[in-house]
């Protein structure tokens, strides 16, 4: 069974360049409903434990400092097929390599500032809902 949430923030290169209403337009236009919502800045801390899956990467310390470097968006949203539909509304990782009428290709400026985060499988998505809201915040 495909599931029904997948986790996003908006980065803080797209917050910076204003784009968080033309983004969740987006996410609102390709089917999405919005679940939770927040706006908020993560420590350092904060941006290590998320992406604690890529610590023994080469740009682990790049991304954690360029996370917490400013304001995000986190969201979780939901649709049938949220993760793997969601993952294509946003694009490969790599903006220059993205689809055309993707967020990234749209928004994001590098590989490192790509605009957006969309959880990879289902048992992250619930991880990443729950690290960022509690089921309170949640509809
Ligand atoms: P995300 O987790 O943010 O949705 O991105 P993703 O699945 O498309 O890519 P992933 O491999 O999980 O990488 C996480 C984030 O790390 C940054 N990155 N920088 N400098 C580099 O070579 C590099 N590679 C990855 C990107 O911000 C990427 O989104
Ligand atoms: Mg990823």
């Amino acid at each position: 069974m495909s599931g029904k949430i997948t986790f996003t923030m908006i980065k803080p290169d797209a917050v910076e360049a204003n784009n968080i209403g033309p983004i969740l337009s987006m996410i609102n236009k390709a089917g999405f409903k919005i679940q939770a919502m927040k706006y908020m800045q993560l420590s350092k801390e904060q941006a290590g434990k998320f992406y604690e899956v890529h610590k023994d990467r080469p740009f682990y310390g790049e991304l954690t400092q360029y996370m917490s470097n400013g304001p995000i968006v986190a969201a979780v949203l939901s649709k049938d097929d949220a993760v793997a539909d969601y993952r294509k509304l946003i694009g490969a990782t790599d903006p220059s390599k993205a689809e055309e009428g993707t967020i990234r290709k749209t928004f994001a400026t590098s590989i490192a500032a790509n605009a957006v985060h969309g959880s990879d499988s289902d048992e992250n998505a619930q991880i990443e809902a729950n690290f960022f809201f509690s089921q309170l915040e949640r509809l």
